[in-house]
């Protein structure tokens, strides 16, 4: 019976397991998004996963309000990148790069530009990164969805010469393509704005560009629908899901990523607002039937245990996992020697700390036990 660690094909792409290593921010970039030695080391360290995805990597200047996250976009991150795909495919391991924009995620004093989003809404509450209330981002106008969508493609043509193995669309967590999709956060009276094919119709175009740049079988898409990160909101995901996962199944990806939702405190919940588990019930199994011949990988919250059962009844084709592949650089490895796992990923290194909390996890072995666990 399949498990987490029988091999399987995305796209074209053989894998050696089903262990995905989410996508992660750690700032560990130069200022301009030149990826940089240490997360080369970081990435091939984690080899061992089927599949890595890098953090969020942004696609134009103005796009990221993360310091030090990767960047895709010119020569520069061009050959840094390079470097890194490369002592991650000499480690045995596969990279795909993960594309965003921060939308109105973003603050003029981190973009040094305004913050842009489909509707002129700010996010309510205070932004971690300047401890100040978000900015209200300005309206995108269409050709400037059409300059986005034109960068999109850029970064993955650059990808596809980087020598990645595949390219993920960051429509999660909030950020710019998210922003499209929920209704809390698109109110356009345009093409891009109201029904749900209106509000999929970014995250479409977007895909069919990173298709151009690379090809099918290299786009994986992800995407959190009932998440709330951010102060994110959407009235009927399930409506939502069942255009766009259709949709999606019909252009050959890679992969189809749906993050569940996060704690949500019944007793802060705005009103009027329905929670998360009420929204999309039995979540993996209600999503399942909805791509027919994409491989469908879950995340957030998994458990090894949870992953190998979603597995094994054939709900998910893979799983990607984040707290755990920061503190277990080796997780494939240690399930399938029945090693323990490290469950304390320090959070005040997350961002922070260089090589602590960074490369400096070990991997399991017989005579590091104490330090490895
Ligand atoms: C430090 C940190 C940074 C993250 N950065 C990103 C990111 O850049 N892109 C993304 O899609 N998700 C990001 N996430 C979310 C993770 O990919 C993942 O969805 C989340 O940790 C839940 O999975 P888990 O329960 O296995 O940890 C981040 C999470 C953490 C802890």
């Amino acid at each position: 019976m399949k498990n987490l660690l029988t091999p399987i094909t995305l796209g074209k792409l053989n894998l050696k397991n089903r262990f995905i290593l989410a996508p992660m921010t750690r700032m560990r970039g130069e200022l301009d998004g030149t990826p940089t030695d240490i997360m080369a080391e970081y990435f091939s360290q984690r080899s061992s996963f089927g599949l890595i995805v890098t953090e969020a990597s942004f696609i134009n200047p103005y796009a990221n309000t993360y310091p030090g996250n990767g960047a895709l976009f010119n020569g520069k991150h061009l050959e840094a990148w390079k470097r890194v795909v490369e002592k991650v495919h000499q480690s045995g391991g596969k990279i795909s790069i993960q594309l965003y924009h921060v939308g109105r995620s973003g603050n003029k004093a981190i973009l040094g530009a305004d913050s842009v989003a489909p509707s002129p809404i700010a996010i309510n509450g205070i932004d971690f990164l300047t401890q100040k209330p978000y900015e209200t981002p300005k309206e995108l106008t269409k050709s400037q969805i059409q300059q986005i969508l034109e960068e999109f493609h850029n970064s993955a043509v650059l990808a596809k010469q980087a020598g990645f193995d595949g390219v993920q669309l960051h429509g999660a967590n909030g950020y710019l393509v998210d922003q499209f999709l929920r209704d809390g956060t698109n109110q356009r009276k345009d093409e891009y704005g109201g029904s749900v094919e209106n509000r999929s119709r970014f995250l479409l175009e977007a895909v069919d560009r990173l298709i151009d740049g690379f090809s099918a079988e290299n786009v994986s898409v992800r995407v959190s629908p009932t998440d709330r990160f951010s102060d994110m909101y959407d009235s009927n995901p399930l409506q939502l899901l069942s255009y766009l996962l259709p949709q999606l199944d019909k252009k050959g990806l890679q992969f189809v990523e749906v993050k569940r939702h996060g704690p949500v405190d019944p007793k802060k919940e705005k009103p009027g607002r329905q929670l998360p588990d009420y929204q999309i019930p039995n979540f993996y199994e209600t999503l399942r039937p909805l791509l027919k011949k994409t491989p469908f990988v879950g995340n957030t919250g998994i458990s090894v245990d949870e992953g190998t059962k979603l597995v094994q009844q054939g709900t998910l084709d893979a799983v990607a996992f984040g707290y755990l592949g920061i503190c277990n650089p080796d997780l494939p490895v240690r399930i399938q020697n029945n090693y323990p796992l490290n469950l304390n990923a320090d959070p005040t290194t997350f961002y922070t700390g260089g090589a602590r909390g960074y490369t400096d996890y070990p991997a399991f072995s017989q005579e590091n036990r104490q330090q490895a666990v």
